[in-house]
């Protein structure tokens, strides 16, 4: 039996540390992966941050991180789609409720990851690229594909649109999640504006957006209400703590009715690192409650449908297995998904783990933070 060696949360709101913990031995739907690289998403510190509030759930101890790439090494007994050797890419939900979150964690050497939730990676993208890609991609399709959000035919599904009569509103398409969701509204027959710094535009225009307007512009909604251009609006993606007031207002000037919410309009990032929980966060998750409040009121009144993502929902809906077993596998293998953003690689083995989620909270532009493993 290898090793395997983890960055372990051993109490609720403790730093990471490296420890030894068992090698998973796959479920029936599960693979084994020998991590090569995992990408940080701003919830890892926010659940290292305030877990004991915002995930109430999480018993410690606990791997943290969604984004794996890697090979596989065992395969559970249920298993088609792969053999020990291929490499994949995939996410892990291990830090959600009712699941278990040493056995399935992005930040250690081996982890398992249920095979409807994981794709293979073409030989010419090299992990660290790949690993780029779990949670921004499988939130970015919640958003725009499940009943309760946009509700949008996927790529190639029968009732597709072919003729980008349709437009996606992505406000953040320079963030992780945003650079997913133009790429896959794209795919699926839509046309897309959005919004970055100016510095981050061409990118996002690359990635299959039409318009990409400056998200710190004092005009940056009625410039997006221009690139809608008169357009049927399908809906809206918001990203970003200002985000969600900014699509309300773009959605009721062109008629969309469908917002799905990814951020918080407040962020957590104040009380994620203070030594002490109480009583910092109740003024921060105060205007947390007022601010949803009054958004999605103001939303109902404007005959806006508001809904908050939760991007690992797919585990146990359709989408799921779509995206994972279909879309992505295909996008990656004939180019039409890129993994994106670019990451940024900063530093090597479990101990690096920490520095990485540090680095991410710093703020980052246009690239996701990575560890090799
Ligand atoms: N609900 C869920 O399940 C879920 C899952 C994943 C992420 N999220 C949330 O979704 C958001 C994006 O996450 P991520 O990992 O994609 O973020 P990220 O890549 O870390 O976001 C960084 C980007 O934010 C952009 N940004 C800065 N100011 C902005 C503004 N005013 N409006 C829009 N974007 C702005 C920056 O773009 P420029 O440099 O171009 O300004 C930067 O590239 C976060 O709030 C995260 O917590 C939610």
């Amino acid at each position: 039996m290898p090793d395997n060696s983890a960055a372990l949360l051993r109490e609720p709101r403790g730093a990471l540390v490296v420890d030894r913990v068992p090698v998973p031995v796959p479920a029936e739907d599960e693979v084994v992966v020998r991590v090569r690289a995992a990408a940080v998403n701003p919830v890892d510190w926010v659940i290292q941050g305030t877990g004991p509030v915002t995930y109430r759930w999480l018993r410690t101890p606990a791997v943290l991180g969604s984004d794996v790439a890697g090979e596989v090494v065992a395969v559970g007994s249920g298993v088609t789609r792969f053999a020990v050797g291929d490499r994949v890419v995939g996410l892990a939900t291990g830090t959600d409720r009712g699941r278990d979150p040493v056995h399935e964690g992005a930040f250690q050497e081996h982890t398992a990851l249920l095979e409807r939730l994981t794709a293979a990676v073409p030989d010419d993208v090299p992990l660290e690229q790949a690993a780029v890609l779990p949670l921004g991609a499988s939130t970015a399709a919640c958003a725009l594909f499940q009943p309760k959000h946009l509700g949008l035919p996927l790529p190639g599904a029968a009732d597709a649109p072919s003729d980008r009569s349709g437009v996606v509103v992505v406000w953040g398409g320079s963030t992780s999640v945003g650079m997913n969701a133009v790429q896959l509204a794209r795919a699926a027959g839509y046309a897309v504006v959005s919004t970055a710094s100016p510095r981050n535009a061409a990118t996002v225009r690359s990635l299959g957006a039409e318009v990409v307007v400056d998200h710190g512009s004092p005009t940056a909604v009625d410039d997006l209400v221009a690139g809608v251009a008169g357009r049927p609006v399908v809906g809206a993606v918001a990203l970003g703590t200002t985000s969600t007031a900014a699509c309300i207002e773009v959605l009721r000037r062109t008629g969309g009715t469908a917002l799905a919410m990814a951020s918080t309009p407040v962020s957590l990032d104040r009380i994620a690192g203070r030594r002490r929980l109480f009583p910092a966060m109740l003024p921060v998750f105060t205007r947390l409650g007022l601010a949803t409040l009054a958004l999605t009121l103001r939303a109902r009144r404007a005959g806006i449908r508001a809904a908050f993502v939760w991007g690992s929902s797919l585990r146990d809906d359709d989408l799921g297995p779509e995206l994972w077993g279909r879309v992505l596998p295909e996008g990656l293998a004939d180019g039409s998904i890129r993994p994106m953003p670019e990451p940024l690689v900063v530093g090597h083995g479990p101990g690096a783990v920490q520095g990485a989620i540090d680095r991410q909270r710093a703020g980052v532009s246009a690239r996701k933070v990575v560890v090799t493993l």
